[in-house]
């Protein structure tokens, strides 16, 4: 879908995000051709520098960050040719008359916020002062939004004031990513899942986003955060929304954020007897997590296994089961449907009990898979078996399946296009953080201490434990 020429200015257009993701996202749409004759990228923060040097910085941060050969020389020079640098003081005054002169009448505008939280407020009211806001301006922001609900509530209101709900875009990138927005299809465009897809057929559902990294590097920013905060309260949340969702009317923002909303304020709150907490312990080559955060008496997770209940009617009685951990096993995400065995058996005891599983396989290696069962070919009688109908996207779709869009990619061009169906509304992120406080108070309160898990296993002990109480089993991290 093409989308208009446009003036992107990015706050912050020097730092970590803006070379590893933002501007590389940039370039590669602008090698797709997506990028509009008359565009213009225009990098603002505190370093001192000129055009000329910020266009080296991009140009070295695409050598290092963008995936794959490099770059044609005359895509590159073209797109450092939309770049430009302004010197901006987001508290101050320095540079905004300079940025307003940048921009232009009739194209689209949009403001990336990749700065700290705590200076949202003071760009917003800056970009008005300065006259650079019109009602179909857009800003983009960034998690952490709030690192509780009393916070994320402050940062709406300050954002509010100054912009329509309308206008803000607030980036979860879990919802960029293809196998994610797949979710929505495999639901809404099949006629064979819908109608099994509620408590009276599903066991239960299992959210699996496991990485092998560690902290990397993030120790101190992680260790105020957790893996509560980092992974559960935004992607974990947004995958249980778009799994136990009801079926909005229209695939449209409203109608989609809508019928997510419901879903976490129909989340019951968790037991504490309901959750393991864990962290990861040193291997022969890796330091654990109390030296990656410096800090030997840290409290902080880098793992957490929860079981949830949605209290609705099509979820009532179907346990939710989630868990995110670093320095796992294997990187790979999944969402399983374990669906109910059924309610008698005509074979006898030998063919044994089954259930189907659909499983979504969000990365690596996106597809699905569906386990059916079926009698164990040969001749020794009628005896059961599961057998999985696997479908990789890249092998049934084709090579071009690989070229798997990036979800930054995908989310700036959707600002642009003006769409907000894959972006968080602020009811939405302040709701799920009036479910996530009260399991986060309740650690500090009583000093929850995690526990340790070997560092590639797949999480502690306790967290196999709770499952089996339920007579149930984690599906293997591979
Ligand atoms: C980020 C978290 O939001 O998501 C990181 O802050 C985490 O800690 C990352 O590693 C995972 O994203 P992805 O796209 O690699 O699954």
């Amino acid at each position: 879908i093409p989308v208009d020429p446009f003036d992107l200015v990015i706050f912050g257009g020097t730092g970590d995000l803006a070379r590893r993701k933002i501007l590389p996202a940039l370039f590669r749409r602008y090698c797709a051709g997506q990028m509009p004759e008359g565009s213009q990228i225009i990098g603002a923060a505190r370093s001192d520098m000129d055009d000329a040097a910020f266009k080296k910085l991009v140009k070295d941060a695409l050598a290092e960050f963008n995936p794959g050969p490099k770059p044609d020389a005359d895509q590159l020079k073209g797109f450092l040719a939309a770049l430009h640098y302004v010197k901006v003081d987001a508290m101050g005054t320095d540079g905004w008359k300079e940025l307003a002169g940048k921009m232009r009448e009739g194209k689209v505008r949009a403001f990336y916020f990749s700065v700290a939280p705590s200076l949202f407020g003071a760009l917003a009211e800056r970009l008005h002062g300065n006259g650079m806001v019109d009602p179909d301006t857009r800003i983009v922001v960034e998690k952490p939004f709030g690192r509780d609900l009393e916070t994320a509530k402050a940062l709406n209101t300050s954002l509010a004031a100054h912009f329509d709900e309308s206008q803000i875009y607030r980036i979860d990138h879990y919802l960029g990513k293809e196998t994610v927005q797949n979710l929505m299809a495999i639901r809404f465009g099949n006629m064979l899942f819908e109608p099994l897809w509620n408590s009276q057929y599903v066991d239960h559902i299992q959210i699996t986003v496991a990485e092998t990294v560690g902290v990397q590097g993030r120790g101190e920013y992680y260790d105020r955060s957790g893996a509560m905060r980092d992974m559960v309260q935004n992607h974990l949340m947004q995958l249980l929304c778009l799994i136990a969702m009801e079926p909005p009317a229209k695939f449209d923002p409203d109608a989609v954020r809508d019928e997510k909303l419901k879903v976490i304020r129909a989340l019951d709150p968790v037991e504490p007897g309901d959750i393991v907490r864990g962290q990861y312990k040193a291997d022969g080559e890796r330091t654990g997590y109390l030296e990656d955060v410096n800090d030997p008496q840290s409290k902080t997770e880098s793992f957490v296994a929860m079981k949830v209940h949605v209290s609705n009617w099509r979820w009532a009685g179907t346990p939710f089961y989630l868990r995110t951990g670093k320095r796992m096993k294997a990187r790979a995400s999944e969402i399983a449907v374990v669906f109910k065995e059924t309610p008698h058996s005509i074979f006898d005891e030998d063919a044994g009990r089954h259930r189907n599983t659909l499983s979504i396989r969000l990365q690596p290696n996106e597809g699905i898979d569906l386990d059916v069962t079926i009698k164990e070919p040969g001749p020794g009688g009628m005896r059961l078996v599961d057998v999985p109908l696997d479908m990789t996207f890249s092998e049934a779709l084709g090579p071009e399946a690989e070229v798997v869009t990036d979800a930054y990619e995908r989310l700036i061009m959707d600002v642009i296009r003006g769409n907000q169906t894959l972006f968080m509304r602020g009811d939405e992120v302040e709701a799920a953080w009036a479910w996530t406080d009260p399991i986060i108070n309740g650690w500090e309160a009583r000093g929850d201490r995690p526990a340790s898990y070997d560092s590639g296993s797949a999480g502690p002990e306790d967290s196999l434990a709770m499952m089996h109480q339920d007579g149930r089993r984690w599906r293997e991290i591979r």
